[in-house]
């Protein structure tokens, strides 16, 4: 709700045109309003989230020392939140025995979701407290955590100038493959096509949460200000003592080597997604998720998109990601060699 105090949000909402609309409810039966965008270059959220609810996420209360996760979906947030509030609360292991999104605001949660859909969702819901006002949170502990997928520039100015930001970037190609199987999990998403159909609409950026190289590119160029931490979804996957310390050292905290590979071997793929505080397998049981559509912590592998883009797809997919990142020096890295 606008108020005197709040500042006013700087984008204008346009409804996607009307042939996109027909698309996005025939092939998402998670969207049945369709889709706006919400910046300059075109974030796309619900159409049925109001120009007063986005102030509101734009006024979200921030407090000194909180700690923010900004991605794209499907970049390794769910990892690299167990990472960075491990860090910031001294590696309190017991502590880190509650759900994430009991630790985690998901700041824009409401704007990614058919006001219909979570309707129909709501009486099952448990996963997350999806009636949580991001105004009703000013008697929170210090710090908080916020993890959003919303674009930096979508967010108040004030976040990055009071608080941590840690950005993870993950290869498109990658996140595109994550992607198209998280909207065949999720029943508020239920991609109804095939992944020919997914890749078309992930590389227009027509549908919720893209376009992606937008966010990552904006989120690049910003990577010096001393309050973004910027690490690469691919270098957590080679190295992650690595960026463990990293992280540790933007949050002004320091480990032994002990403590380290004891965090390192709790991010683990495998003790991650045996993890029933952080894997979210609850989401099958309260009706997030389909039960019989695969694991929300998948594979965690770099390269997957091998397995799935015939040699066809990836060549455009390659054309379309070198046309974006001109003038960028942005690199991703699409395999690894070795994985652990
Ligand atoms: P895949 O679908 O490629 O397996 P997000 O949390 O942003 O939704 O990202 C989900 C992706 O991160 C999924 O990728 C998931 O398997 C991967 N992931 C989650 N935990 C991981 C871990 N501990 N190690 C490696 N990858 C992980």
């Amino acid at each position: 709700m606008s108020t005197p105090d709040n500042e006013v949000f700087p984008f204008k909402i346009i409804p996607s045109d009307s042939e996109t609309q027909k698309a996005i409810a025939r092939d998402f039966a998670g969207y049945p309003n369709g889709l706006a965008s919400f910046n300059h270059w075109g974030f796309k959220l619900s159409a049925t989230f109001s120009a007063g609810e986005i102030e509101d996420l734009y006024n979200y209360p921030t407090k000194p020392g909180d700690v923010w996760v900004v991605t794209p979906p499907k970049c390794g947030t769910t990892w690299t939140q167990e990472m960075v509030w491990l860090i910031a609360n001294d590696l309190d292991y017991d502590g880190a025995k509650t759900t994430l999104s009991e630790r985690w605001h998901f700041l824009d949660l409401n704007a990614l979701t058919d006001k219909d859909i979570l309707a129909q969702l709501a009486p099952v819901r448990r996963m997350e407290d999806i009636s949580q006002q991001p105004n009703n949170s000013s008697h929170r502990a210090q710090p908080s955590f916020v993890k959003t997928h919303l674009p930096l520039s979508m967010i108040n100015p004030r976040v990055l100038d009071v608080c941590k930001v840690v950005y993870v970037a993950r290869n498109p190609k990658d996140v595109c493959i994550s992607f198209f199987h998280h909207c065949r999990l999720l029943t508020h998403v239920d991609f109804l096509g095939d992944l020919q159909m997914f890749v078309k609409y992930f590389m227009e950026g027509r549908m919720v949460a893209t376009p992606v190289m937008e966010h990552m590119i904006e989120a690049w160029n910003m990577r010096h200000h001393p309050n973004i931490c910027f690490i690469f979804y691919e270098d957590m996957k080679r190295d992650l003592q690595s960026e463990i310390r990293r992280v540790a050292k933007f949050l002004g905290k320091s480990f032994s080597c002990e403590q380290v590979d004891e965090l390192a071997e709790h991010l683990h793929f495998d003790n991650f997604k045996n993890n029933s505080y952080v894997n979210r397998e609850e989401g099958k049981a309260s009706g997030f998720f389909y039960a019989d559509r695969g694991d929300f912590i998948r594979k965690g592998k770099t390269g997957d998109w091998k397995n799935h883009f015939t040699p066809e797809m990836s060549a455009k997919f390659d054309r379309w990601m070198a046309e974006k990142l001109k003038g960028t020096d942005l690199l991703f890295t699409m395999e690894l060699e070795k994985q652990h």
